[in-house]
């Protein structure tokens, strides 16, 4: 078979990661995904800088609709980030019948209803594995190995740079601001890292995981959100003392009026599993009525970690579209014929 030409809007850390992984494991992601997986195009703001890396062979612009609509691209992989231009690339390449990859929870959490009925009518696929909590494969592990379960709640640390910040407060005494800029150079933080700080990108990946886990339409805006900048080193200190570590967790729970959706520092017990979550690694509890408690760990952030959940998407949907090359395969993602009408309960 031809290989799969993949086009990338976006060549920062987990664009870069995404074309080390691409290449140093090129073989292994061939035979798994049954084609080889070639990038074709990029779009970046600063050309010379891209052509460093990926060389002369490849196509390189700033327009990204140029890469969207390019008729030789099989599969368009939007790792730019924030709301606009991403949102019209990724909306030109759908409806030039292109699957698209996408790591921006910002986006799909705010447009994710939108974009999704978008596929759904062109008969492509969005994916979006790498959005929520970086290398682990959680919207996977929810979406296919826990397809038997009613969930009933979900919890856990979904944010690698606020990990990161308590971490480093709690071990080192490192003041938040310095603690913050460590973060934001090993490249975990958002762009804009309050995103992180106040709990905003916690609350994108957590509304992503209950229309997910609960088969509800993604509403970001009912989702309770508070983050860690008003806390203090005397609030770690005391949390410990009491037998405690402050943690920033996404919670979502089925109650019987409605589903609760909240982000905020929580007390959680020393002995606690995810009390031990250091650094910028992420942990999701995921309770579903058959299987009982599961636990998902795993590095939340940074280029190689997430890059290896972007390439798993591109290996589902080459997959996927070999085995149905009509593109009538279920979108990887969300039905939005099929959603379910619990009401999210305001907080
Ligand atoms: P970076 O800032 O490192 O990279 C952004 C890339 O997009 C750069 O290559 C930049 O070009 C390009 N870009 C930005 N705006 C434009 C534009 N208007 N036109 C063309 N190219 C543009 O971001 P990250 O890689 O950290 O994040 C990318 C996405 O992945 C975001 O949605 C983020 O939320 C998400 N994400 C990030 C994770 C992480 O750990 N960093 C983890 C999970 C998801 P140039 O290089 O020329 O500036
Ligand atoms: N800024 C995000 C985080 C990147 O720190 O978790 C991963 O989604």
């Amino acid at each position: 078979a031809h290989p799969i030409k993949v086009g990338l809007l976006g060549l920062g850390v987990v664009g870069g990661g995404t074309w080390k992984v691409l290449n140093q494991n090129a073989e292994e992601i061939a035979r798994r995904a049954g084609r080889r997986i070639e990038v074709a195009a990029v779009a970046v703001r600063d050309i010379e800088k891209a052509r460093r890396l990926v060389g002369d062979d490849i196509l390189v612009v700033q327009d990204g609709a140029q890469v969207a609509t390019h008729p030789d691209i099989d599969i368009v992989v939007e790792l730019m980030g924030g709301h606009s231009l991403a949102r019209d690339w990724i909306m030109q390449a759908i409806a030039h019948g292109k699957h698209v990859v996408t790591a921006n929870k910002a986006l799909l959490a705010e447009y994710g209803n939108e974009i999704f009925a978008a596929a759904q009518a062109k008969g492509v696929m969005v994916a979006f594995e790498a959005a929520v909590a970086g290398g682990i494969p959680i919207v996977k592990a929810i979406r296919e190995g826990l397809a038997a379960n009613r969930i009933q709640w979900l919890a856990g640390i979904i944010n690698g740079t606020t990990n990161f910040i308590l971490s480093e407060m709690r071990a080192r005494g490192e003041p938040f601001t310095e603690a913050l800029a460590e973060a934001q150079r090993l490249g975990y933080a958002e762009a804009d890292p309050t995103f992180d700080v106040e709990g905003i990108d916690a609350a994108h990946k957590l509304t992503l995981l209950a229309s997910l886990a609960f088969g509800i339409p993604v509403q970001f805006d009912k989702a309770y959100t508070e983050g860690i900048a008003r806390l203090a080193q005397e609030d770690l200190a005391h949390a410990e003392r009491l037998g405690y570590r402050v943690k920033l967790l996404g919670i979502t729970r089925r109650r019987p009026e409605g589903i609760e959706l909240r982000v905020h520092p929580t007390l959680v017990p020393a002995e606690n599993m995810l009390a031990s979550v250091q650094g910028a690694m992420n942990a999701v509890l995921v309770q579903g009525d058959a299987v009982g408690p599961t636990l998902y760990y795993g590095q939340g952030a940074g280029a190689l970690p997430t890059a290896s959940a972007v390439v798993a998407d591109l290996v589902d949907v080459t997959r996927l579209q070999a085995a149905d090359p009509g593109h009538q395969v279920p979108p990887l993602a969300f039905q939005p014929d099929a959603m379910d009408d619990t009401p999210v309960l305001p907080m």
